[in-house]
């Protein structure tokens, strides 16, 4: 979540605050309250551009979309696009059970036959291959272990058919320096309210994140508050690179933020799309 576009337009503050004194809170994990708002906090995200943007990725290189796994797929806003775009065989696995249950319930509505599977990335097992696998929005930065990086990397490779394709994309420090350490978002709907807190570790390189929600209770109408926490890593380009070679990738091209630019120093996401050896 480190980098939605929605965090700068929609949010009502934007506060840059030292530190202070606070409650100590035990947050819950990340997901489960947050499952239920995500969609509204990111209505702006531009997932129809996300979904041409990937396609043009498989089609440059040839990727055939025939049947796509979308590793960390929350909510199944992708694949609501791809849908759009005669992309009907995808199936979408995600860590978090509220995420999947919303994404399933929006799949069924919109009529759509989709594959949810309930496990982690970085050690699901199918028992069948795809000739694209995704995984988009910096979810690879949920990853706080370089070895579970190289287990996702490494699990891509065994469910890819022969000479597949691995689009996915990581967030950057620059990305978090400027748009989220030390700062605080907070916004404010006739159910529920959020105040989503940021906090960056130059030193450890991730990127902490307390989103604490006030949600209206049916029938009583009372507040409930809880508190879940995210964390996500910052991985270096050569990182990530070196973990992709071992998983026995080569990297067809990065990109800068849905461009087709190289990355730059300025970069605030950075996009692979990877070919299985
Ligand atoms: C920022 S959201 C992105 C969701 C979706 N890709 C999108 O574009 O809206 C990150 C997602 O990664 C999932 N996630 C985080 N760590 C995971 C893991 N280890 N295995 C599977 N899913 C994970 C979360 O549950 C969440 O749905």
């Amino acid at each position: 979540m480190a980098a939605h576009e929605t965090a700068g337009r929609g949010a009502l503050a934007a506060i840059n605050h030292n530190a202070k004194e606070k409650t100590i809170i035990v947050p819950q994990k990340s997901y489960t309250v947050f499952a239920d708002i995500y969609d509204t906090v990111m209505r702006d995200v531009d997932y129809i551009g996300w979904a041409e943007y990937v396609l043009q990725l498989a089609h440059r290189f040839d990727f055939s979309t025939s049947s796509v796994m979308n590793l960390a797929c929350g909510t199944a806003n992708l694949e609501m696009q791809l849908a759009q775009h005669g992309i009907h065989h995808v199936e979408g696995l995600d860590g978090s059970r509220d995420m999947l249950s919303i994404a399933r319930k929006k799949a069924k509505d919109n009529g759509l036959d989709i594959g949810f599977t309930l496990g982690q990335m970085q050690s699901f097992k199918l028992s069948h291959q795809f000739p694209l696998i995704l995984c988009l929005y910096d979810s690879i930065n949920y990853l706080c272990e370089e070895d579970d990086v190289l287990a996702t990397f490494q699990r891509v490779a065994e469910h890819l058919l022969p000479g597949g394709g691995f689009i996915f994309d990581v967030t950057t420090e620059y990305n978090i320096l400027a748009n989220f350490s030390d700062f605080t978002f907070a916004e404010n709907f006739d159910d529920f309210s959020y105040i989503w807190e940021n906090r960056y570790n130059l030193v450890t390189k991730v990127c902490v994140s307390d989103v604490t929600v006030f949600q209206k209770q049916k029938g009583s109408g009372e507040y409930r508050k809880t508190t879940e926490r995210h964390s996500q890593k910052i991985y270096p380009q050569k990182i990530i690179r070196m973990l992709l070679d071992k998983a026995g990738f080569d990297i067809l091209g990065d990109y800068s933020g849905m461009t087709m630019e190289k990355p730059t120093h300025k970069s605030e996401r950075i996009h692979y799309a990877c070919r299985l050896r």
